[in-house]
């Protein structure tokens, strides 16, 4: 869920709708605004589905220079005008937006709000519900109250509270979820993320976890829970709005499968020295050289992007690597090394799963590496180091660029420790990766005939399958997690040779399944596999690599550096899922029942 407030001298409710808009990768089945023209005078507007059902919600004739609005991601209670945010006490003065999952809520409500008349089926009534009745019973002023219902809170929470006997200031607390406040001249803001205010200021203060802010036109006051005032400079956020526009392309996805090549282009612009070597800051291969195994934490097509990364550190630098879902990793956490180094990757940099890991490694004192699209995230922010990904911002909710982006930082980190370890004598990445860069173009140029190849074989279908072996068992995994997001396709990546002993009773007459074959000593292997399927019924397509290829294959990419044919295998596999989301009539950009990023664990 994304959070959004403002206070100054404008009209908020364009400001609102105009930040909840870029928040909508963090949630987009409800929304809503809250606006405070003077004392007791507060609109609410909320509306089911996405921010443009909001927008016609929304009375134009209201102006109001304070409010505070959402955009959700359903959590408790489905997707309704009844559960979307704001969320109000019954006495309709106090009125709060919320991102997070409060833990405690059942206790809470049975401790102080058995009496009070549910309005949702949220957590997040609970806290304005408690507020309200602190205010009332306790006699407490609201900042008091507001206090005390914090401190009352567990789970994870960014929160923005509106009073509607005072229109001059907007409260503010977070534990976990990520929460900015945007300083400007005679105005503040807060935010989820930056990119949701830049177009007001580019001057942001974190607000850190167990803090709470009072913000005013004028001010920012923020404190811990003890009531010590807390001093912190602001950061300037570095964004280009233009960035985030569509251009003339129908769907961002398909915008960002095209730029891959350019983001390949400029990551290697990025990580050149002054001689034209590749380089990362001399902190991390220090830190990366004195550990023992490496810890890859991510989530979704970041965790299988960590895949591809650790065949690429195990086999250039001999440093031991293990990859792990970010969400099993923090409660089920394995028997670590002795000098451990995590890398997290992350396109957002504020998966709540990736992010509660990282708090765990930073109480342990391990050193840790977040490998991002966004600067200035919580990831980065909380860890020792970071690389950016450069791939520009990835709005479509299905990853793409950031999967490749992700994939070529690894490989350079790799590279540049390898030859600092002495196990490589020369690089090649510089040259591989712009080598891979013209072979994702070169696929691209021919996308009208994976265009007909999503026609012929995912039109109609109900489930599919990706195989392979090794590295291209990994991008398997990418291709099949694409399809599925996307298409509504129930598909498997599988290891080629694991599908005998049980899963290949799935495959019935014209059931698709993907072979890729890019890896020259499995590569017979991969195509028996296939050849079982088809013998089974199966419509079979070879993705293969120049050199492995054959006549019959449906896709031959150009020949790369084998450690980087992800980077070009995964191309095909783009392509196929956006062009069957595209026919199938989905919305490719916002597939249903999914968040761009999750910030709740
Ligand atoms: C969400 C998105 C996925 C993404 C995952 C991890 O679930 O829908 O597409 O891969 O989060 O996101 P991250 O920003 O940490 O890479």
């Amino acid at each position: 869920c994304g959070i959004v407030g403002y206070i100054g001298a404008k009209d908020s409710k364009e400001i609102l709708l105009n930040g909840l808009e870029k928040l909508e990768y963090r949630g987009y089945d409800s929304a809503g605004i809250y606006v405070l023209k003077k004392a007791e005078e507060g609109y609410l507007f909320k509306e089911k589905g996405r921010m443009a059902a909001l927008r016609e919600k929304v009375d134009d004739s209201v102006k109001a220079t304070a409010g505070i609005g959402h955009t959700r991601w359903a959590t408790h209670g489905a997707p309704s005008v009844r559960n979307a945010h704001p969320h109000q006490s019954v006495s309709e003065r106090f009125t709060i937006v919320h991102n997070g999952v409060i833990e405690n809520y059942q206790e809470i409500k049975d401790a102080y709000l058995s009496d009070v008349e549910q309005k949702s089926d949220t957590d997040t009534e609970i806290i304005v519900q408690l507020i309200s009745w602190f205010v009332e019973s306790e006699d407490l002023e609201t900042i008091d109250a507001f206090k005390k219902a914090i401190v009352a809170l567990e789970g994870s929470y960014a929160i923005a509270l509106m009073d509607n006997q005072n229109p001059d200031v907007i409260y503010a607390a977070k534990n976990k979820s990520p929460l900015l406040l945007g300083k400007g001249d005679g105005f503040n803001v807060i935010c989820s993320d930056a990119m949701a205010m830049i177009k007001e200021t580019n001057q942001f203060v974190e607000l850190m976890d167990k803090e709470i802010a009072t913000v005013t036109r004028e001010s920012l006051i923020i404190e811990d829970f003890t009531g010590e005032k807390i001093k912190r400079a602001p950061y300037t956020a570095e964004i280009d709005s233009d960035d985030f526009e569509k251009g003339t392309y129908p769907y961002y996805m398909l915008k960002e499968i095209d730029e891959q090549p350019a983001v390949m282009r400029k990551l290697l612009l990025k990580y050149q020295d002054e001689n034209n070597n590749l380089t990362v800051d001399q902190a991390i291969v220090d830190a990366m050289l004195e550990s023992d195994r490496v810890y890859i934490i991510a989530a979704g097509t970041s965790y299988n992007g960590g895949l591809v990364g650790k065949e690429l550190i195990e086999k250039m630098t001999h440093i031991p690597t293990e990859v792990h879902v970010s969400s099993e990793f923090g409660y089920n956490t394995p028997i670590l090394s002795e000098k451990p180094f995590f890398i997290f990757l992350s396109q957002s940099g504020e998966t709540a799963d990736s992010r509660q890991v990282l708090v765990k490694t930073n109480a342990l004192g391990h050193p840790s590496l977040t490998v991002t699209n966004v600067a200035g995230s919580t990831l980065s922010r909380e860890s020792n180091f970071t690389l950016l990904l450069n791939a520009g911002p990835e709005i479509a909710v299905a990853s793409t660029k950031a999967y490749t982006a992700q994939i070529a930082v690894l490989a350079i980190l790799s590279e540049v420790i390898g030859i600092e370890k002495g196990l490589i004598n020369k690089g090649t990445m510089l040259h591989d990766i712009g080598i891979a860069a013209n072979a994702i173009q070169a696929i691209i140029d021919d996308k009208e005939k994976i265009e007909s190849l999503a026609s012929d074989y995912l039109s109609t279908s109900r489930n599919a399958f990706y195989i392979g072996r090794g590295m291209d068992y990994h991008v398997a995994l990418e291709a099949a997690l694409k399809l599925k997001e996307i298409s509504y396709i129930q598909t498997e990546g599988f290891a080629a040779g694991e599908l005998k002993h049980g899963t290949i009773a799935l495959i019935e007459e014209d059931t698709p399944v993907i072979a890729l074959v890019t890896e020259k000593r499995v590569a017979g292997h991969t195509r028996g596999n296939l050849q079982e399927t088809k013998a089974r019924g199966a419509h079979a397509m070879v993705i293969s690599m120049e050199g492995l290829d054959r006549p019959e294959d449906q896709i031959v990419i150009p020949h790369v550096n084998p450690l980087l044919s992800a980077l070009v295998s995964v191309i095909p596999t783009q392509l196929l899922a956006y062009y069957c989301s595209l026919h199938r009539g989905n919305d490719v950009d916002k597939p249903r029942n999914l968040a761009k990023s999750v910030t709740v664990e």
